[in-house]
């Protein structure tokens, strides 16, 4: 996976908790206390993992609360700073998440070996949308909290539902 999301979860962590904690997590993954993330290397899908579940355990939540947390943080602080140009001419949530698969299909397109999630959608009526989640690594709760992020970003009240374990539910205010 991408440094980027290491880098942004390494912030939200020395930020919300102070870099001990996130010394504590590195650690406890096994990896060294020093590391220090880019946001264009690769670093493996079972370190990141890994990490996950031992910030977890560091600071004692549960993994759909850090997936909440970190979906916060990427689209209100993160990505605005470090990839500001996607937002711009998207007006609302929906037009934002409408983007998202060609975003992802960009956004790594001339890094090798980048495997982004893609996503299909599928409108049940007008205000429901249904984003099917393609990947290997499994991550819908982390889905869950990047769509629940970008309702904050618009200031929408989105209600936003895990229906199966490649499925969210997307309902818009209108
Ligand atoms: C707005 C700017 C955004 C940019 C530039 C962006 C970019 C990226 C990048 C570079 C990765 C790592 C991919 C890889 O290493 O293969 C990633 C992962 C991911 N992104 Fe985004 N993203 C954005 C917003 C969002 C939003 C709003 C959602 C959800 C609606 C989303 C869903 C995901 C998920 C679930 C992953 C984890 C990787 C996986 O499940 O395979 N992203 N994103």
């Amino acid at each position: 996976m991408k440094g980027a999301i290491v880098q942004c979860l390494g912030d939200l962590v020395k930020n919300s908790f102070g870099n001990d904690k996130w010394e504590d997590s590195l650690d406890k993954a096994g990896m060294s206390k020093k590391s220090f993330f880019m946001p264009l290397q690769n670093v493996e899908d079972e370190k990141v993992l890994k990490l996950i579940d031992s910030l977890c355990k560091v600071l004692k939540v549960t993994p759909a609360q850090a997936a909440d947390a970190f979906g916060d943080y990427w689209v209100n602080v993160y990505a605005p700073k470090v990839y500001g140009s996607y937002y711009k001419g998207q007006g609302s949530a929906k037009d934002l998440l409408m983007k998202m698969d060609e975003v992802h299909a960009n956004v790594t397109a001339n890094i090798p070996n980048a495997h982004p999630p893609r996503f299909e959608y599928e409108w049940k009526d007008p205000k429901t949308l249904i984003m099917k989640y393609k990947s290997q690594r499994g991550l819908i709760d982390i889905l869950v909290g990047l769509v629940k992020g970008v309702g904050k970003y618009y200031k929408e009240d989105l209600k936003v539902t895990k229906i199966g374990p490649d499925r969210v539910q997307v309902i818009f205010p209108k």
